[in-house]
């Protein structure tokens, strides 16, 4: 299952790159409208870019009325991510959510400023969240936290249905001649390649941390990058920093993610999940043992 990361597709206009995918993740919603930072947002640093987009969206009164509808309309099942700065904040946003006809999933992102990253502060809203309603709820968890399977345990017995993984990093660009912040926040979140192996540590930590089905996302551009989230324990993948230089990256990277399943002799993307977790079989590991030797 190929998603795109929140934040990253505008799917209202670029309709045909969301038909590509197999269900849609909204920008961030909140329970009032935000304007978001000023100055600079983006930029563009080695392997990823920044961003300091500050949260901003209508507001859920205002996505429901005027996006819901147009994103229906789309016929791709339709994840929420919903934000908040407090668990009662989070709660608000499901219970309208929950009274909306055709919403497969909400994401949780649990990586807005002044939510406590932590297993408490993430359990919380989880918990208040799972009161509000019936909808599937993936919590959506920073790796900038010192263990992240403690806060994945924890989100899973507040009532989480499933993990996202991971969101941004904190980090800062300076302007090669004035050698002040680029970003008119002076540091924002790092996304893209840089991710990748973050994303891959969160994943496979989670994996044997819970059951819980887990959305890898951090630095895809490839479909060699989208299985090696499965085999460390992703049962989907979200696609986000790519979409900015290549529209076409659903469709391209799910070609190549079936070349890849079957050049190794995998059925699907089941079969593939968290083979990471598993001993190389004997004959295989000196196989690939006399090719590093001969090469
Ligand atoms: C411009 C931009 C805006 C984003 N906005 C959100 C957001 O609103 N909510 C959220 O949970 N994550 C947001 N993210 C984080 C992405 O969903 C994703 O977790 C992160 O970028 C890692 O994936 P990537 O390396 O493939 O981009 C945003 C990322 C970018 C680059």
């Amino acid at each position: 299952m190929i998603l795109n990361a929140s934040g990253c597709l505008d799917a209202l206009t670029a309709p045909g790159v969301a038909r590509e995918l197999d269900a849609f993740v909204t920008k961030t919603v909140t329970p009032l409208p935000r304007a978001g930072n000023g100055g600079v947002r983006v930029a563009e640093v080695g392997a990823g870019m920044l961003n300091s987009i500050g949260l901003a969206n209508p507001g859920i009164e205002a996505f429901l009325a005027h996006s819901l509808p147009g994103l229906h309309e789309l016929g791709v099942p339709i994840w929420v991510s919903v934000g908040g700065f407090a668990a009662i904040d989070y709660a608000r946003v499901c219970a309208r959510l929950d009274r909306c006809e055709g919403i497969v999933a909400i994401e949780l992102n649990l990586s807005c400023p002044n939510v406590e990253p932590g297993a408490d502060g993430a359990s919380e809203v989880v918990r208040a969240a799972r009161a509000a309603t019936v909808i599937p709820l993936y919590a959506k968890l920073t790796a900038a936290v010192p263990e992240l399977a403690e806060v994945a345990r924890a989100v899973e017995s507040a009532g989480a249905d499933g993990l996202s993984l991971v969101n941004t990093l904190r980090g800062a660009a300076l302007d090669a001649r004035t050698l002040r912040p680029v970003l008119g926040s002076a540091v924002g979140g790092l996304s893209g390649p840089a991710l990748k192996p973050v994303a891959l540590a969160a994943v496979y930590a989670c994996f044997r941390a819970t059951a819980l089905p887990i959305v890898g996302m951090g630095g895809v551009s490839s479909g060699r990058d989208a299985l090696e989230l499965v085999a460390a324990g992703a049962s989907a993948v979200a696609l986000g920093t790519v979409l900015f230089s290549d529209p076409g990256a659903p469709g391209r990277i799910r070609e190549e993610l079936a070349a890849e399943l079957a050049t190794r002799g995998l059925s699907d993307l089941r079969e593939a999940r968290g083979i990471a977790h598993r001993a190389v079989p004997a004959g295989k590991a000196s196989l690939d043992r006399r090719s590093r030797l001969v090469s």
